[in-house]
Parts: C-alpha cells; structure tokens; sequence
C-alpha cells in the first residue's frame, strides 16, 4: 500500500513529518478550528483519480469558517489545485482520504479571527472493516451536541470532543459503534456518520433539524435513491422506539461510506442480516464515486 510522503501545510508541499503548528495556537488551546475529510476515487479502468464532491466540501468549510468568524476566505479554486498537486504529490496507487485542516494559528487569547493557516493530507485508508459484514449499534447516553450550543452543522473539530466521548463508551459497552439521540431524545445521528434506516419499504433519515451534520454522503444517497427508484427518502423525526421496527439500517460519511447496521442495542435490525436496498446503495455508491456510472451531477474533480 502507498504511504502518505508528503503534506500542504499554508500552500507549501512539504515532508510529511515537517509539518508544525505551535501548541498555544487558538486552534490547539480552544479547538478553533474545523476539518473536510474528503476521498478521491481511482477509476478501476483508467486509473484516473477524481476527487468526489469537493466543491460541496469546500462550500460546508466556507460556511463554517463564516459562523466561526474566520478572517479568511479560501479560493476555491486555489485550493482545488493544491489538492491536486498533493494527491500527484504523494503517487497513490489506491483509493486516497484528504483530511484538509483550518485553524487560527495565532496565540493568546479566545477571541482572535486570525491569521488562519491550514494544512492538507492525503493518506490511503482501507474500506471501513463493517462494509461486508454489518455493525452492532448501542443507543449512546450522551447526547448529541445541540444547535444552539455547539451546532453540529458546523464541521469543527470541537465537535468531536461530543463524538468521541459516544465512540468510546460504545466501545467499552461491547458495541461496534454508536448512535446519538437529540437531547429531546429523537435520533441523531452516529459519532462520525449519518443513519438511514428502511422500514415498510421506505428509507428514512432523521431530517436536517436533528443536530446532524449536513453529511455530503446523506445528500449523496438521497439523490442516487430517488434516481435509482423514484422514490424520496424520507427526512423526518425518528424515535429511539422506531429503530427496533427498522428493517434494514445503514450508516454514510465520505469515511465510512455506505456500512450496514444489522443490530441496534443487542436486537437483530430486520432478521439481523444485510437488507437489500442496503447492499443495492453500496453498489450504486461505489459506481458513481468511482466514476463507473456517467457523472451527471459534475461530482468528480479531475486530479
Ligand atoms: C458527525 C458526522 N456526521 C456525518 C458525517 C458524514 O459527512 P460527510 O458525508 O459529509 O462525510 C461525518 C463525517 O465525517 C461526521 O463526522
């Protein structure tokens, strides 16, 4: 497997291990920053390498550098070159996960907007283990953080303090992963993944208001479903009840892709094996971000 050489760090290619941020920086004292976690695909017949979705990444980063109160504005296109140079960079010959890292770099006090650096790195990273077999779910007793707090629609790193705390309890509890509730106790979604769940033949996913992340996967899989189907995804309410009635679940994010769910607090999901529509939305998933499928929507960046 390829190994991650070399990283941007402020518009520089540089040796991977040659990076640095100094440890009083705001975004290292108070979290001050926020992150895109991206894939660029290799095509399997041209063994081209298409980045999936990025300017969509990229508007998410500039939405929320603007709640955050950032002093700088990305180029996009700026950007989008840098990133390509550092994928060609590195020479990958697998598939390729792009963390991509703003932070206000100066030091001292909470309240500074800038200067903001940031540093990008592609990395390979192996399909997520529960693709193929499914996972086990525990329902977390951490909430979700709440909008009007710390919004989760913002892709801060801070946010994940909330993530990570869900993560290792489900861990500790036995479980493969978990899923976060509201505070008022609907569901929300999984530490570092949107949920879809199918029950009397509908997919449903918890509606935007839920304390998700505006996932580019969840936008993803509304949209093939509807074009594969003719059918909407419903966005609604979810109870914590309801995920017992669910008959197929699956989790989505650029990381984790498309992982089925076959069990939700110790009960089998549906007869406790990979659904179909489930396994269906993988294949349509891996085809579109591989580029095997035309690319109406203009989804794929060119490397
Ligand atoms: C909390 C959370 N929800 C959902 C997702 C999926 O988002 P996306 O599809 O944009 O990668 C992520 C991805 O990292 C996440 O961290």
């Amino acid at each position: 497997m390829w190994q991650a050489n070399i990283i941007l760090q402020n518009g520089q290619l540089m040796p991977y291990a040659e990076a640095k941020v100094h440890p009083m920086t705001l975004g290292m004292t108070y979290a001050t920053a926020l992150f895109e976690g991206l894939r660029a695909y290799r095509n399997p017949v041209t063994g081209e390498f298409k980045i999936f979705r990025l300017a969509e990444h990229l508007k998410r980063l500039q939405a929320g550098m603007k709640v955050m109160r950032f002093d700088h504005v990305f180029d996009p296109e700026k950007i989008r070159q840098e990133l390509a140079g550092l994928i060609r960079a590195n020479e990958p010959d697998d598939d390729v996960y792009i963390r991509l890292l703003v932070y206000i770099e100066a030091l001292g006090l909470m309240a500074q907007t800038g200067p903001v650096g940031y540093t990008a790195a592609a990395s390979p990273r192996e399909r997520p283990k529960f693709a193929d077999t499914g996972m086990s779910l525990g329902v977390s007793s951490w909430s979700r953080l709440s909008d009007n707090a710390s919004p989760p629609r913002v892709k801060a790193t801070a946010n994940y303090h909330n993530a990570r705390l869900t993560q290792l309890q489900a861990k500790a509890d036995g479980y493969d992963g978990a899923l976060m509730l509201t505070p008022s106790g609907k569901v929300s979604e999984a530490p570092i993944a949107c949920f879809f769940m199918v029950r009397d033949g509908k997919l449903i996913t918890p509606h935007i208001g839920s304390n998700i992340l505006e996932s580019i996967t969840r936008d993803t899989v509304i949209t093939l479903y509807q074009e594969a189907t003719g059918r909407a995804v419903v966005e609604r309410e979810i109870d914590r009840s309801e995920l017992y009635f669910a008959d197929e679940a699956f989790l989505c994010g650029t990381g984790q892709e498309i992982i089925p769910v076959v069990q939700i607090d110790r009960l089998p999901v549906g007869d406790g094996k990979i659904g179909e529509q489930t396994r269906q939305m993988q294949k349509i998933y891996f085809e579109t971000v591989r580029g095997l499928t035309p690319d109406h929507h203009g989804w794929l960046t060119p490397v």
